[in-house]
């Protein structure tokens, strides 16, 4: 599997997938890795791993059509099977989607459909929620929204805040995504209707 990353920040999940693929945890190659913020520390990571590293900041373009078009370049060169947002904070446009329906991977930080958008997990504790999680999915042209992947559950507990419970939930994505690509990789799956079936 080849396996594109696109991210704007820490990287701990493309740390997570990385340190997979190393562990032979994971039957993938990242052939690149793409951010949208020069100083991602998640970028700079991915440079001293000596993967193929690019910076395509969204400020040095026009418009987003123009941005989408450089990054679009780059994934050509890359020649993904699938392309794994990690904390990427852009929305991609639906020709963008369409033009990799279903193999366009991110992963959110609750139990989608809950709490969408940003700021999922002081959402969660904000709204009382007494468990929340993360999910895996597919992009669709919608917000945190395509077909479903994977799902870990994580308890909220009464002295969580927003900060405790995204780092406990952030541990599960990291076992979520792997497993999720993991998959991906090995197994059979379709869609039907919104449902992601593995056989
Ligand atoms: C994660 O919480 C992820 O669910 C959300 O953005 C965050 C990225 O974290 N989409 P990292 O950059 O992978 O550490």
């Amino acid at each position: 599997m080849r396996l594109a990353i696109l991210l704007s920040g820490r990287g701990s999940n493309f740390q997570a997938i990385h340190e997979a693929v190393q562990r032979g945890a994971l039957a993938a190659e990242i052939v690149c890795v793409i951010s949208n913020r020069p100083g991602a520390p998640g970028i700079q990571r991915a440079r001293e791993y000596g993967y193929d590293a690019h910076v395509i900041d969204h400020k040095a373009f026009p418009n987003r059509a123009a941005h989408e078009d450089e990054v679009l370049r780059v994934l050509g060169g890359a020649r993904p099977d699938f392309i794994a947002l990690a904390g990427y904070m852009r929305l991609l446009s639906a020709s963008f989607v369409e033009r990799f329906r279903h193999r366009i991977l991110n992963i959110h930080p609750s139990l989608l459909p809950a709490f969408p958008g940003v700021d999922a997990q002081a959402q969660a504790v904000a709204y009382g929620v007494k468990v929340s999680g993360c999910t895996v999915h597919f992009v669709d042209e919608h917000l945190d929204a395509g077909p479903i992947l994977v799902q870990r559950a994580v308890p909220v507990r009464d002295d969580d805040d927003a900060h405790t419970l995204a780092a406990r939930i952030l541990e599960q994505e990291h076992e979520a995504y792997v497993e999720a690509l993991g998959k991906l990789a090995t197994m059979q799956w379709k869609i039907e209707g919104r449902r992601v079936l593995f056989t």
